[in-house]
């Protein structure tokens, strides 16, 4: 449009010239009998010549200047196609969206930390969704619109949304595209039952100056189970089933069969990804190996900033063995246990084949591993060309 606009008056400028030219010429004929008119009128018209012949030449230079652009565009979109066409690139559309349903205590913060780091360098949106007084569950109308909020805000895709919300399918809204891929980290049961406990009496290092619900509550968690204490109770421990259960009521009583079962199917048939905090190494390879697009980079700040990125909390005890005997006769433990050896037996299946072994050990002296690469070619390509 700018560019029919620019050319017209190019050519505009050119009949302008033109005219003048004659005019001119007509005028030297006429100089004989001159008189101070006419000269004045030479001046005008030497004068105009000169101030269009100004604009002309600025006009041509701004449409130099256009064309550029449009070749420099031109050559970044040749560019930007280039790099596409890198095969890890390729896995990855521009609607993927992660959703990252954390349990709470499982070290979900230091991951996040990470993600926090790469979103801008790796350009993928991260969010995280607060529910008022964090609750798991969503009423069914938030629920319609999360879902089509976040299938929908294209703005903001690829993006990583992480909260503390149980599972939620988004086909049952009859939204079956964009699919979320959904990721998580779980721990050992009892562990994240007493990082709780101690959480919320003595706070972290996260956040220190927030006063938290229990503060000031000297007992300990082995106290706390001797005198059989509301916060301690194994009913405590039914939290990562129903967070992989979803937002059914079944989900959410404690000890239900129905309940562990769902949690594994959904395990299995919507996420893409769940790992084990006491694995967290491993679990971000295997995100960046696969999800490249997204997580190139997370094992490099993982590694070289594990202290940073851990939030402790304060004055954590270790349980005693009476009072872990005590807490594993309980079938809440068993089934939560039961639950977190399913995932981690799925976690080490995936593991082993993304992964494999070098001969260096972290500082923990653990032993570390790297990405195997792709194990997979074509071959027998017909017809030959
Ligand atoms: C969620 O929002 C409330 C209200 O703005 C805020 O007080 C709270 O800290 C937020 N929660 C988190 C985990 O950031
Ligand atoms: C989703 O919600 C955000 C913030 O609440 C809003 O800014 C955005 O426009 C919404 N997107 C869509 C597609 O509804």
């Amino acid at each position: 449009m700018i560019s029919l606009i620019l050319q017209y008056v190019t050519i505009w400028c050119r009949y302008i010239l033109k005219k003048a030219n004659i005019i001119i010429g007509k005028c030297a004929t006429h100089l004989k009998h001159s008189s101070s008119l006419a000269i004045s009128f030479i001046i005008f018209f030497i004068l105009l010549l000169v101030v269009i012949n100004y604009y002309e030449t600025r006009i041509a230079s701004m449409t130099k200047e256009r064309n550029n652009q449009q070749m420099l565009n031109n050559l970044n979109q040749v560019n930007e196609v280039n790099e596409n066409n890198d095969d890890r690139m390729q896995l990855l559309p521009d609607d993927l969206i992660v959703i990252y349903n954390r349990v709470p205590k499982t070290g979900s913060t230091s991951f996040m930390g990470i993600a926090y780091e790469l979103c801008s360098h790796n350009g993928f949106n991260v969010m995280h969704l607060n529910t008022s007084k964090n609750s798991h569950v969503m009423s069914l109308s938030d629920q319609v619109r999360f879902v089509w909020n976040v299938t929908r805000w294209t703005k903001r895709q690829p993006s990583l949304i992480h909260g503390h919300i149980a599972f939620l399918n988004f086909e049952k809204y009859g939204l079956f595209n964009p699919k979320p891929l959904y990721i998580n980290l779980i721990r050992k049961p009892l562990d994240r039952l007493v990082s709780y406990y101690y959480f919320l009496r003595n706070g972290d290092n996260f956040r220190p100056n927030i006063v938290r619900k229990k503060q000031g509550d000297r007992r300990t968690f082995d106290q706390c189970v001797d005198l059989n204490e509301r916060d301690c109770r194994a009913e405590n421990l039914w939290l990562q089933i129903p967070f992989f259960c979803g937002q059914d009521s079944e989900c959410w009583k404690p000890g239900n069969k129905w309940a562990l079962d769902q949690a594994k199917r959904n395990l299995l048939n919507h996420y893409f990804l769940v790992g084990v905090t006491e694995y967290m190494h491993e679990f971000i390879q295997i995100l960046e190996a696969s999800l490249p697009q997204m997580f190139s980079g997370a094992n490099q700040l993982y590694e070289k900033g594990t202290k940073a990125h851990l939030r402790k909390t304060f004055n954590k005890l270790r349980p005693s063995a009476r009072t872990i005997a005590k807490i594993q006769q309980s079938r809440i433990w068993q089934m939560e246990n039961e639950f977190y050896q399913f995932t981690l037996d799925n976690f080490n299946f995936i593991k082993d084949r993304v992964l494999i072994k070098t001969n260096q050990a972290d500082t923990s002296n653990n032993i570390v591993y790297k990405d195997r690469g792709q194990q997979f070619f074509f071959e027998k390509i017909r017809p030959k060309n």
